[in-house]
């Protein structure tokens, strides 16, 4: 079957978030299942740079009228087969994939990422005469109006299924009406039943509209989307597609994620042979200047400094942390007032709290690593993906009850202790309080050290790769095409 697979980010070329781990290991597990899967990648410097063996493929005009190019090739550091849109004028910028250095969206994020559904809809309806794809599988909004397009477009009665899925409602790609006659959809497309939002112009909405079948990625985030409190206002329209609307839980890539081959981090260890993970504990004391204490336990935050995340739980937690003898490591980026917040708290206390504002990936490995519980206090969390690195890094995740982390994580009270099923330590209130028990959970436990090292040696073997997800995709690309 064959598939294309397009999306904004893909790991390790280009990541801000959990899309691009899932964006670079979907593809080659649904190859590993028997599937053919090309990926469709805006033209960022980085994708370019590692497409390889590639020739332009077709030049094409936007319906906006500007000319850009199509190239085909392989991404040398996946190994995946790839088109990827050469169009200097929109992709070759400063900052992110979305912002510029100073952290403003791009003004035409509208048309940057149009151009990304409208090549993937040419690309369904067969621009590629030696490769169409029988399944168009987009990710988030910035891939959404792949779905609009393929409504709309010639398919030549050939049935091309189409599958969005959502890695989160709450960024929605919503722009002034008037950039909607710039896409060359029919004006039909611009009303409540497709892309019109409260008056603007959606791109999440046209997935969640137009898709054949919507996924997310957890089965609670799946059920939390349909409600008013955290549908973001689409919930009416989940509610009325419920039964096209799934949760694949997301998976972990372990040729990337593994403490026994992980290059980064200063000493190898596994479930079985965990002693490598107190050295790698000390070195990351001591490399950012913590005391170099074994005993206590190290709390580790590797995130987006952002509203979702929950943050502000944790800072109204730290001084008991401290006051415990507790440590903090602390990486992340994003929101001027957490950064501040985080590196204030840092300087007051050096020994116990360290923070990198930053976005560096061989620092993660070594915090998770190093660390004996990874924080994940998220408001809300599609599915998160920090909470499972931390299982296969033996840094027990401690998290709030919502979304993929209800999936994922099994509190460590008694009678789940007892049948052998906590991995970690969950929380229900979103309150500085509910954290703070949770927090005093993990360390009446952390002081059991047996039962410590059981409850770690067990969330280190769970199997999280991605066999699973991969079998549950190809079920609905089947299903879809019967
Ligand atoms: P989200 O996609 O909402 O940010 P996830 O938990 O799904 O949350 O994925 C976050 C990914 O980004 C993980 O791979 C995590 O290790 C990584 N990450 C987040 N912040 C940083 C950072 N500052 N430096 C390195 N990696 C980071
Ligand atoms: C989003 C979500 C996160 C999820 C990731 C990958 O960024 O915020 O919960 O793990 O996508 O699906």
């Amino acid at each position: 079957m064959k598939v294309l697979q397009v999306s904004a980010e893909i790991f390790p070329l280009l990541k801000t978030g959990g899309l691009a781990d899932i964006a670079g290991a979907l593809p080659i597990a649904l190859n590993a299942s028997g599937c053919a899967v090309r990926v469709l990648l805006p033209g960022f410097a980085p994708i370019l740079a590692d497409l390889q063996s590639d020739s332009v493929l077709t030049e094409l005009t936007a319906p906006w009228g500007e000319r850009v190019q199509l190239r085909q090739g392989v991404l040398g550091s996946l190994g995946i087969a790839a088109y990827v849109i050469d169009a200097p004028d929109l992709y070759a910028r400063a900052g992110t994939p979305y912002e510029d250095a100073q952290r403003q969206a791009h003004h035409d994020n509208h048309l940057r990422f149009a151009l990304l559904g409208w090549v993937a809809a040419q690309l369904a309806c067969g621009l590629d005469s030696h490769w169409r794809p029988a399944v168009v599988h987009s990710h988030d909004w910035h891939a959404a109006l792949t779905s609009a397009y393929l409504a709309f477009g010639p398919t030549q009665g050939r049935r091309v299924a189409s599958v969005y899925t959502v890695h989160n409602l709450a960024y929605q790609g919503v722009f002034a009406p008037i950039h909607f006659f710039d896409l060359g959809l029919p004006t039909q497309a611009f009303s409540v039943n497709g892309l019109e939002f409260h008056g603007q112009l959606s791109f999440m909405k046209a997935g969640l509209y137009y898709a054949d079948h919507i996924t997310t990625v957890s089965p609670t985030y799946a059920r939390e989307i349909q409600t008013p409190e955290q549908g973001c206002g689409l919930d009416g329209l989940l509610r009325s597609r419920a039964h096209e609307l799934s949760g694949i839980l997301n998976a972990v890539d372990e040729a990337v994620w593994n403490p026994a081959t992980d290059a980064t981090i200063p000493a190898a260890f596994d479930a079985k042979k965990p002693a490598g993970k107190a050295l790698c504990k000390a070195a990351l004391q001591q490399q950012l200047g913590l005391a170099v204490k074994p005993d206590v336990p190290l709390f580790g935050l590797v995130s987006r400094l952002t509203e979702q995340k929950g943050l502000y739980l944790v800072l109204a937690v730290l001084d008991e942390l401290i006051a415990r003898g507790g440590q903090l490591v602390v990486l992340g980026t994003g929101d001027a007032a957490l950064e501040d917040a985080f590196l204030a708290r840092a300087a007051a206390h050096p020994q116990a709290v360290s923070v990198r504002i930053g976005y560096d990936e061989a620092h993660a490995h070594r915090i998770f690593a190093a660390t004996d519980v990874t924080l994940v206090p998220s408001r809300f969390e599609p599915c998160g993906l920090t909470q499972m690195y931390g299982f296969k890094y033996g840094s027990l995740p401690l998290v709030h009850r919502v979304g993929g982390l209800a999936d994922t994580v099994v509190d460590c009270a008694l009678e789940n202790l007892a049948d052998e099923t906590a991995n970690g330590f969950v929380f229900d209130a979103f309150t500085p309080e509910a954290l703070a028990r949770a927090m005093r959970r993990a360390w009446a436990l952390y002081e059991r050290k047996s039962e410590w090292r059981n409850v770690r040696q067990r969330a280190m073997q769970q199997s999280l790769g991605w066999n699973k997800a991969a079998a549950q995709y190809v079920a609905l690309y089947h299903r879809l095409l019967s």
